[in-house]
């Protein structure tokens, strides 16, 4: 299973200041040393975090590859278009909030041409294509009708019911949506939420192949450093996947 770390927070610190540091380009070079599989960005329309520049640095030094997520707005898919990153995942944009809320509403007929028409044309610049989702039939049985390459079940809903224990129902939930998405042939990827203490049950499902983790990681980077932060997960995910 891949582990892509999403990096915006240590942007977010950054702008908190409006200066240059830290640089979220300097601590995906320290991740990736650290053994992430991929780094994962949100251009957000509002630029509260992520700017241009970071993109621009980040698709010349990251070795691994860049997940870009955006919302379907034509000025980010044309940079997306321009800078061509491994994979972008579209996800749902709104400016007040904190962060992304929910998947993609794919019932409505003109967002689902308009997010069709994102997956095509993404795909013709060689662009592997990822749809963030909540984790219910309809949305995955759309995503594969719109020929999205993967999926990326949100994993809120479980993140925020786990202290409370509800969270067995969650559970099952992201694993029948992941064993239906992959019977689609659609690839499985997860996140939102997902912390040292919660990740081990998703990171079990077997049909999950990346897992995209942003907070818990840079919060405990705060405390102990990127390296230490990065290994410490990276382990509960191998002993996960060796469990299931
Ligand atoms: N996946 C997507 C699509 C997201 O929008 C985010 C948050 O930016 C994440 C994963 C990571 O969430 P978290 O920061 O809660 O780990």
């Amino acid at each position: 299973m891949r582990f892509y770390l999403n990096i915006d927070h240590v942007a977010t610190v950054r702008q908190a200041r409006r200066t240059d540091e830290p640089d979220p380009v300097r601590a995906a070079v320290l991740a990736e040393l650290a053994g992430v599989d991929g780094i994962t960005v949100h251009l957000r329309e509002d630029r509260r975090h992520i700017q241009d520049r970071d993109l621009r640095l980040l698709m010349q030094i990251v070795r691994t590859g860049v997940n870009l997520e955006l919302a379907v707005a034509s000025d980010i898919l044309e940079i997306a278009h321009e800078l061509r990153p491994m994979q972008v995942t579209l996800v749902p944009e709104n400016r007040e909030e904190v962060t992304t809320e929910g998947g993609l509403d794919l019932s409505r007929d003109s967002k689902r041409a308009e997010i069709g028409g994102a997956i095509r044309s993404l795909g013709e610049s060689g662009i592997r294509t990822v749809l963030f989702i909540d984790p219910d039939e309809e949305s995955i049985r759309c995503s594969a009708e719109l020929g999205a390459d993967a999926v990326e079940l949100h994993t809120g809903e479980y993140a925020n019911s786990w202290r409370a224990k509800p969270e067995e129902e969650q559970i099952k939930r992201l694993g029948h949506a992941a064993t239906l998405a992959r019977d689609l042939a659609l690839a499985v990827h997860a996140g939102h939420g997902l912390t040292y203490e919660n990740v081990s049950q998703v990171a079990e499902i077997q049909e999950i192949e990346e897992l995209n983790i942003g907070h818990s990681v840079i919060a405990r980077a705060v405390l102990v450093g990127m390296e230490n932060a990065v290994r410490e997960m990276s382990k509960i995910l191998r002993q996960a996947r060796s469990k299931a």
